[in-house]
């Protein structure tokens, strides 16, 4: 079937896949949504790289996948098959793609990833490790709808049904595949029942609440209610929000998450109205080379997405000075928990964090797909 063919909600569309002859990455642009609902083609190393920077393709685990296949795409069209000149070149445009956007880990972390393949396929004809980075990118994709899924059990074993959850930014299936992250829980209790009642922050400026993650539920059927960001304080002292569920662009050695600006003033609020907030991150978010966030890279982006983006008119007075960081880093002190594929980390994060990838490099050694059950200071239910 075609990317569009048949498809009529946007939970059927895949957010990022390779086409079918495998010479582009196919996307949903998502600076469209909810308006229209558009898949475009990335064929070279510019429409790759100017998605990712212009979000169109944008929410962390997503941006891995699309780096994954942008990747090989680009491996393909490499004019040799000499390996030392393929292994160059391909470093180049790694480096490039690479350079798209900073805070989100999973750029580096997938490209990376590609990378060691090609590394790996030393001696070994350059037709051959193309045909590994294809399988690499699938896995990598692969790899994320399971460990969404298996965030979202996670997730749910620290909610009940009818809870009412608060969301800032699209942690959702745009964000990632398939169940999303912070979004994984809800829909999974959905399925079994759960009607949970779910509060989305608009999410200035870029209104990735508005525009994706209330299109994606309300889609899903789901209820949700879009409240401006100034208003989370307000549900929250009415009673009607049981848990923060958030997504996260990196997460620092010591807990220290770094999300969509403004995720810490929700978090410093949910503190104050006794409100857990639980990070949602899958392993490959977990950056145990950081120590802590004043160590994360936090992009600023164009100050014309504060004053004049999605507005008629601009807003703002003209030669107006502005800040506008992408990214807040939450500090480890405010989060509940960390819910990720091996279950529910919780503070001190030092340690259990520390524990949770050790899990994962065990289980990578006997069986690469595999996602464990908990162990240790890693929780699989509330309040262990
Ligand atoms: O700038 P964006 O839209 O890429 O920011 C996205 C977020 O902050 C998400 O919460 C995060 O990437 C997690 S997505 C599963």
């Amino acid at each position: 079937m075609g990317q569009t063919e048949g498809k009529t909600n946007i939970m059927d569309y895949d957010t990022v896949c390779l086409s079918d002859a495998g010479d582009a990455v196919v996307i949903i642009d998502q600076t469209k949504l909810p308006g229209q609902t558009r898949t475009i083609a990335l064929r070279t190393a510019k429409e790759i790289w100017e998605a990712i920077y212009l979000l169109k393709v944008r929410g962390a685990p997503a941006i891995g996948v699309a780096a994954a296949y942008g990747i090989y795409v680009l491996s393909r069209q490499i004019q040799t098959e000499d390996y030392e000149e393929f292994a160059c070149e391909f470093q180049r445009q790694k480096d490039y793609l690479d350079s798209a956007r900073p805070t989100a880990v999973n750029l580096s972390w997938a490209l990376n990833r590609m990378y060691e393949v090609v590394k790996a396929g030393a001696g070994t004809p350059v037709a051959q490790i193309r045909n590994e980075l294809r399988r690499e990118a699938e896995r990598i994709q692969e790899e994320d709808i399971l460990v969404c899924k298996r965030i979202g059990e996670y997730g749910l074993s620290l909610v009940k049904p009818g809870d009412g959850i608060l969301t800032h930014c699209n942690a959702g299936k745009l964000a990632a595949s398939r169940y999303g992250t912070a979004t994984a829980p809800i829909y999974l209790g959905e399925e079994r029942g759960y009607h949970f009642r779910v509060f989305a922050d608009e999410t200035r400026p870029l209104l990735q609440g508005a525009r994706l993650t209330a299109f994606e539920l309300m889609s899903a059927g789901v209820d949700v209610t879009l409240i401006c960001d100034n208003m989370s304080a307000s549900v929250m002292q009415k009673g009607w929000v049981d848990a923060v569920f958030v997504g996260c662009d990196r997460v620092a050695a010591n807990g220290d998450t770094a999300n969509k600006i403004g995720t810490s003033v929700v978090a410093a609020v949910a503190k104050l109205y006794g409100v857990p907030v639980y990070v949602c991150a899958p392993t490959a978010t977990i950056d145990m080379e950081t120590a802590t966030g004043a160590k994360i890279r936090i992009e600023e982006r164009p100050q014309e997405e504060v004053t004049e983006m999605w507005y008629e008119n601009r807003m703002a007075p003209p030669g107006i000075k502005v800040y506008n960081p992408a990214f807040d880093v939450t500090d480890h002190a405010l989060i509940a928990g960390i819910v990720t594929e091996y279950g529910v980390a919780r503070a001190p994060y030092t340690e259990s964090l520390r524990e949770i990838v050790a899990e994962k490099n065990q289980r990578a050694k006997g069986c690469p797909d595999a996602c464990g059950g908990p162990a240790g200071r890693i929780s699989s239910e509330k309040g262990e």
